[in-house]
């Protein structure tokens, strides 16, 4: 099967290759810069390459695994996972650096299935959703957006996107509506919102790709704990991206992508109307 074939198959059936190129072909278009001296580049790449160097020394890499891990290689870029593998298993220290000179709501990777532009939604908003999905438990999350002295910022904006009850994101399987489970909300005059969406269920990252192929070869396990992820931004401030986990949910303290932390950890409360309720307030730096 073609990438290209495997890409239609998830018309159906969603697969790591349809998945994974979809991921590919939106990061490339996006066309990335960063403004790196040659001296920093020189620097970040010479211990980079020390430090994969000093790994087959004190392992004793023979040519066999060596070959092996080339066309490994090869097989991610073919798959077009290389954003999947690197946001699974380098984005969180990336993002712990920027962390470090944060006082706001802790961040989370931001993983490779954001989608910019969703539909701009009001501070009480419901998100795109299909009738498969209403069968779901349905989530109000609500809260408020302040700044680091407990004020509400107006015009706020809460983005959010998360998987559906089987764990796709829509736009990575073409079987979902382009928007579904995703919406851009306004806060009202306080920094106030309040979204009804769907309880989202963990979910595996695609496990019949080389991604799959490197947690299998070691005996582990390719999930994620449920979760919602978001971007919270607003005008003069520091954005944040971030994602929230639920309590006691399986896998929040063995996540495949090593992203959670105890400061975002969310604690649904069922409620009489048969919904799950819980309310986070985010708290944005200067810009
Ligand atoms: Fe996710």
């Amino acid at each position: 099967m073609t990438t290209a074939e495997a890409h239609n198959d998830t018309a159906t059936s969603p697969t790591a290759v349809g998945s994974g190129t979809a991921a590919t072909d939106k990061f490339k278009n996006e066309r990335v810069s960063a403004d790196t001296p040659p001296e920093r580049v020189a620097a970040i790449a010479k211990d980079a390459l020390a430090a994969l160097n000093q790994v087959v020394l004190d392992h004793k890499v023979t040519y066999p695994e060596y070959r092996v891990l080339k066309q490994w290689l090869i097989d991610l870029g073919e798959g077009g996972e290389w954003p999947l593998f690197l946001d699974v298993f380098l984005e969180h220290s990336v993002e712990e650096v920027l962390a470090q000179s944060r006082q706001g709501t802790k961040g989370s990777i931001e993983g490779p299935y954001y989608i910019a532009n969703a539909p701009a939604l009001p501070s009480v908003a419901t998100l795109p959703m299909r009738d498969e999905d209403r069968k779901i438990t349905p989530l109000i999350f609500s809260g408020q957006v302040k700044d680091l002295e407990g004020n509400g910022i107006a015009g706020a904006h809460v983005e959010i996107w998360h998987a559906d009850d089987d764990g796709y994101y829509s736009q990575f399987a073409p079987h979902l509506p382009e928007w579904n489970l995703r919406g851009d909300i306004t806060v009202d005059d306080d920094g106030r919102y309040e979204i009804t969406t769907i309880q989202p269920a963990p979910y595996q990252i695609p496990t019949d790709g080389p991604t799959g192929a490197f947690v299998a070869a070691q005996g582990a396990h390719p999930w994620r704990p449920a979760h919602l992820h978001l971007i919270v931004s607003a005008p003069g401030k520091a954005s944040v991206t971030t994602q929230l986990y639920f309590r006691g949910g399986d896998y929040v303290d063995d996540d495949v992508a090593m992203a959670t932390k105890p400061e975002l950890i969310l604690d649904p409360i069922p409620g009489d109307d048969g919904k799950n309720h819980v309310s986070y307030d985010f708290v944005l730096d200067p810009a």
